[in-house]
């Protein structure tokens, strides 16, 4: 099990629709289609199919989700109606076989590249440009985190998060907030033309339960770190749940296609 529950991945998606860069995803899919009826597009670390559900249905996408988590899988079933030809594949990622993006023409990805090591970088990069599939990976977590109104101890707060960001989730040490650079730069030196775009969440009290919510995690990965005393932890906390909050954080998309 991942770890991942519906409930997070529910609350995220429309905050995620929100921040896709819309050029970047149009362009994904006119390279889908341009390579003739019926392509086939594989999306790793699917979840429940959050991506499928951003390109929209088209009667004409071939989908394979993949993920590892057999829960989210199932939970994808009644999510995708209108979305005819969905394959679902359990495969874990830590040991991608290349039967994963057989046949694709186009691998996607979203909030999964921040988990990944240079090492799947690498992997992915090397599966997909021997086979000249295009990748389109949105929404890589890039390190940034503001709040409006400033509060003691952001900075600390968001240092301990980023390096719990950078800790093995299961993929090796995982990349954390490099992985946009990773991923451009294991693009371009295997010869593709590599696009990225920010996709930042700008949450307001609009989104109180989605704040909430990401608070509530980020204050977790900061105490397993054991890098902000308990009681600053606290305190911070406290004062986080009872202000009116504005934040940002901070993600990327990357569109790597290789060269005609
Ligand atoms: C942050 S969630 C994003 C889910 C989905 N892409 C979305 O945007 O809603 C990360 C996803 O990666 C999957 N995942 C994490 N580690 C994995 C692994 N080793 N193999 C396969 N899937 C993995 C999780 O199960 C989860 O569905």
């Amino acid at each position: 099990m991942s770890g991942f529950d519906t409930t997070w991945l529910d609350l995220r998606e429309p905050a995620d629709h929100a921040a896709r860069d819309a050029d970047l995803l149009e362009t994904a899919r006119k390279f889908l289609h341009a390579g003739g009826p019926s392509p086939l597009a594989v999306d790793l670390g699917s979840g429940t199919g959050s991506t499928l559900r951003a390109f929209g249905p088209d009667g004409q996408t071939r989908w394979r989700l993949v993920d590892y988590d057999p829960r989210l899988l199932e939970a994808a079933v009644s999510r995708l109606e209108g979305f005819p030809q969905v394959e679902r594949m359990e495969a874990d990622l830590a040991h991608l076989d290349p039967a994963v993006v057989a046949d694709a023409r186009l691998v996607t990805a979203s909030a999964l590249f921040d988990l990944a090591s240079q090492e799947l970088v690498e992997r992915v990069a090397d599966l997909l440009a021997e086979r000249k599939i295009g990748l389109y990976a949105a929404l890589n977590y890039d390190g940034v985190n503001r709040w409006e109104p400033l509060a003691d101890g952001d900075d600390e707060m968001l240092a301990a998060f980023n390096a719990h960001q950078a800790t093995d989730k299961g993929l090796g040490t995982a990349l954390g907030p490099q992985a946009a650079e990773a991923l451009r730069a294991a693009f371009e030196r295997r010869g593709y033309e590599v696009r990225v775009a920010p996709s930042p969440w700008r949450l307001d009290d609009g989104q109180r339960a989605l704040e909430t919510a990401l608070r509530d995690g980020f204050v977790a990965a900061v105490r397993e770190t054991g890098r902000v005393e308990a009681r600053r932890i606290d305190a911070w906390q406290a004062a986080r749940s009872t202000q009116l909050v504005r934040s940002h954080v901070g993600h990327w998309d990357v569109l790597a296609l290789p060269k005609a």
